[in-house]
């Protein structure tokens, strides 16, 4: 049987496929798998792993001859038809748990460097253009005390939710539904949207990516936002109206925002750069040595499962046996 894998990953799953028999071709190389080159290989694989910058569409999964999984190696999985997988008995799989602390810290990390302008002080020092002490050089804000809205408070929020309350942090959240862990461990309080909105310091977003969260921060409800607001987004960049955050960066309508995501990806809005008040990231979240080798690993274990006829560890839509 045979595995495609569109890159090469840390921590070389593939030893573990064809230690176990599967025959594993990977794509090689910086540049990312064509779209081409996908359909041709994927064609006749019984397994695919892929990551959340190969676009898996209804096309390409038209395409599977004999594939029975697709791996995706990444929490996120809005880059694949689920709805045209399952029709075609394909189980997806991703990779939670194992990132979530990860892309919590990374959270935090950018959180603290929009709130304490880390990047702008960077940038002086390589500038050469830091002239000594001064009382009100580079001031920031503190988050002691500060409101922090978490819009999705699954596993990711919740991590984060910890980290800011031992920053002394007051934490509200918006979900769909209750969250009672936070809600006990971080004494956080569930509230609709568009009060999360009026109400936080600093809001970050935790969501997945699908048509009810896309652009669920836009130009009409980023004006709710408080003057000195910092927005942090490292789940996916579509989840906030870019045009607007800029609008409102630009005028000084809130504070500040560090991103990790963007609309566009890998392509950077050339607004944001000319920006001092954001704090940009090259999509890092779950960027450690340890979370990508075990991400990579998942996907292999999934791939295993599945093509030995056993349940993959983490699915994410359920098929007709
Ligand atoms: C990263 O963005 C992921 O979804 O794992």
């Amino acid at each position: 049987m045979k595995v495609f894998i569109t890159k090469e990953l840390p921590g070389n799953p593939e030893k573990m496929l064809r230690k176990n028999g599967f025959k594993v071709t990977i794509h090689k190389g910086n540049r990312p798998v064509s779209r081409r080159e996908l359909i041709k290989e994927s064609a006749d694989a019984d397994a695919l792993i892929c990551l959340l910058t190969d676009k898996i569409d209804r096309e390409i999964i038209a395409g599977l001859k004999k594939c029975r999984v697709i791996a995706n190696v990444a929490v996120g999985f809005n880059n694949i038809d689920i709805g045209a997988a399952t029709e075609k008995n394909i189980i997806v799989t991703n990779t939670p748990d194992i990132l979530t602390d990860a892309t919590a810290d990374l959270t935090m990390a950018l959180l603290l460097a929009a709130a304490r302008r880390i990047p702008e002080g960077e940038r002086m020092m390589r500038a050469n253009a830091f002239k000594g002490w001064k009382p009100d050089l580079l001031l920031g804000v503190e988050l002691k005390n500060k409101i922090l809205g978490i819009a999705g408070a699954g596993r990711i929020g919740s991590a984060v939710a910890q980290r800011a309350k031992a920053f002394g942090m007051k934490i509200i959240y918006t979900d769909h539904k209750q969250n009672p862990v936070i809600d006990i461990e971080e004494g956080a309080e569930m509230v609709p949207l568009n009060t999360l909105l009026k109400k936080s310091d600093i809001i970050s977003f935790h969501l997945p990516l699908n048509q009810t969260t896309r652009h669920i921060l836009n130009c009409a409800n980023i004006k709710h936002l408080k003057r000195n607001a910092i927005i942090i987004n490292t789940s996916r960049g579509e989840i906030i109206e870019e045009e607007c955050l800029i609008k409102a960066l630009k005028e000084k309508k809130i504070l500040a925002a560090g991103l990790d995501v963007y609309e566009n990806e890998p392509e950077i809005n050339k607004e944001f750069l000319k920006l001092e008040n954001v704090v940009l990231l090259p999509h890092i979240g779950s960027a450690t040595r340890e979370t990508r080798a075990n991400m990579a690993s998942l996907a292999a274990v999934n791939v295993l499962n599945i093509l030995k006829g056993k349940e993959a560890q983490t699915p994410v839509n359920r098929i007709n046996n």
